[in-house]
């Protein structure tokens, strides 16, 4: 471990001695579909994000920055990941309470060995009406060009790619490895190209940083079937410094990209959707379906607890119920404890009717000096 960075210590809730009720008539589970769990705040369970590993071949300032993540970092052992089958066996239970989209994530996902294979494993689960789970990764796009095509094999169905910026100078400044941006571009054409569409690029903003290149990013991705999607920059985890001044209100970076490339609002496609969508306009003021879509995601000034439907599962096997928990469920002890797959499924569908998060919504409550104290789970550790 850095000696100058000991993590926040998370506790973990061990599953094994919790003995949590059934639901009782009225608490609002009788909302849920079938029986589905829904959180105290009305929320279904849809979205499934799994990190696969805690490492990152980047250097983001905003993520894994290299002063705390530098050569004497300690990272996860190997016997502490999940294997594939213990993946795909929590996977299926959560599938079975309801979850519709799978996202793998890191750190970097494409740097575990082997991900095709789970890729093939998890694209077999079906949904509770039969259908296939929407199955998609978010990736640096470093290794995309080499892993387009096989990860399409598997049966991946979509990317999602970060890149924030198209000038050489400030991406290889922002991933601080140096790593070039025409390697990135690549791999996104190559994604494309293998046909793990709609591809979407997130680029996170930081003024000052990159803000200058949200115009070249949006004139150089309209038109080519890719959604770009600007992100404010959050104060995820307790390493990146963050301060409010970095942050550009997504209704700047609109206002921005409209002064020069006309836009119309458009309708979420479903609910509990992170991104606001925005048109390309033509010069009647209707969206022009060729020129495509771009999408803003405003956690910071426009908070989407109210819909969040997201679960994430850490590398390592916790369960965390928002990005910003300071705690996680020890899914990973119950796996490797001797209980059923039904016994799983009910302590996360108990552990998701006690869901109370929404700290997005809760941020401008929380005072500096509370939120510089706070213990909060590292993005780079729970996935994006
Ligand atoms: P699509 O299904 O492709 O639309 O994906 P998505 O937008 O649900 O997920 P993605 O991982 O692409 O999200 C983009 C970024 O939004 C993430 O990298 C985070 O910065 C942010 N984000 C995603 N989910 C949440 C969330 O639940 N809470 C907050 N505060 N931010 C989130
Ligand atoms: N704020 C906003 N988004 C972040 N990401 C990582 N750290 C932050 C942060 N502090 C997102 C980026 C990256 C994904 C893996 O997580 O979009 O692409
Ligand atoms: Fe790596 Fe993504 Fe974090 Fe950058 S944002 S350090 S690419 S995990
Ligand atoms: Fe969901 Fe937490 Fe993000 Fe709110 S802050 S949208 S509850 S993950």
């Amino acid at each position: 471990m850095s000696e100058r960075f000991a993590p926040p210590v998370i506790p973990l809730v061990d599953l094994r001695h919790t003995t949590m009720p059934p639901p009782e008539p009225g608490d609002g589970a009788e909302l849920a579909p079938k029986g589905l769990p829904i959180d105290t705040l009305g929320r279904n369970l849809r979205d499934l994000r799994i990190s696969v590993t805690d490492r990152c071949n980047f250097r983001c300032s905003y993520c894994m920055p290299k002063e705390i993540f530098d050569k004497d970092h300690t990272y996860l052992p190997h016997t502490s990941l999940l294997s594939f089958e213990e993946i795909v066996r929590i996977a299926r239970q959560f599938v079975n309470l309801g979850v519709q989209k799978i996202r793998l994530t890191g750190g970097e996902p494409l740097l575990r060995k082997n991900l095709e294979r789970l890729v093939e494993q998890l694209s077999k689960l079906r949904t509770m009406d039969g259908s296939p789970l929407d199955l998609t990764l978010t990736t640096n796009g470093a290794l995309l060009a080499k892993k387009a095509k096989a990860l399409q094999a598997a049966g991946l169905h979509r990317v999602t790619v970060s890149l924030d910026g198209l000038d050489d100078t400030v991406f290889r400044r922002m991933n601080d490895v140096d790593f070039p941006v025409a390697a990135v571009l690549d791999g996104i054409y190559a994604a494309q190209e293998a046909g793990l569409g709609p591809i979407k690029v997130n680029m996170v903003v930081k003024r000052g940083t990159n803000d200058q290149e949200i115009l070249p990013m949006a004139r150089h991705f309209k038109g080519r079937g890719i959604v770009l999607r600007f992100i404010e920059y959050m104060d995820v985890g307790v390493t990146n410094g963050w301060r409010m001044d970095d942050v550009m209100p997504s209704e700047e970076v609109i206002k921005r990209i409209a002064s020069e490339l006309p836009l119309v609002s458009l309708e979420p496609t479903s609910s509990g959707e992170t991104a606001q969508r925005w048109g390309f306009a033509d010069e009647s003021g209707a969206h022009d379906i060729s020129a495509g879509e771009i999408g803003v995601i405003s956690s910071v000034t426009k908070a989407f607890c109210g819909d969040c439907n997201r679960a994430r599962l850490t590398t390592e096997g916790q369960l965390y119920l928002c990005l910003f928990a300071n705690r996680g469920y020890d899914l990973r002890s119950l796996l490797r404890g001797n209980v059923t797959d039904e016994e799983m499924a009910l302590a996360i569908g108990n552990i998701w009717r006690q869901r109370t998060d929404r700290y997005s919504e809760l941020r401008s409550t929380i005072t500096p000096d509370k939120r510089a104290g706070a213990r909060r789970v590292e993005m780079s550790y729970i996935g994006g």
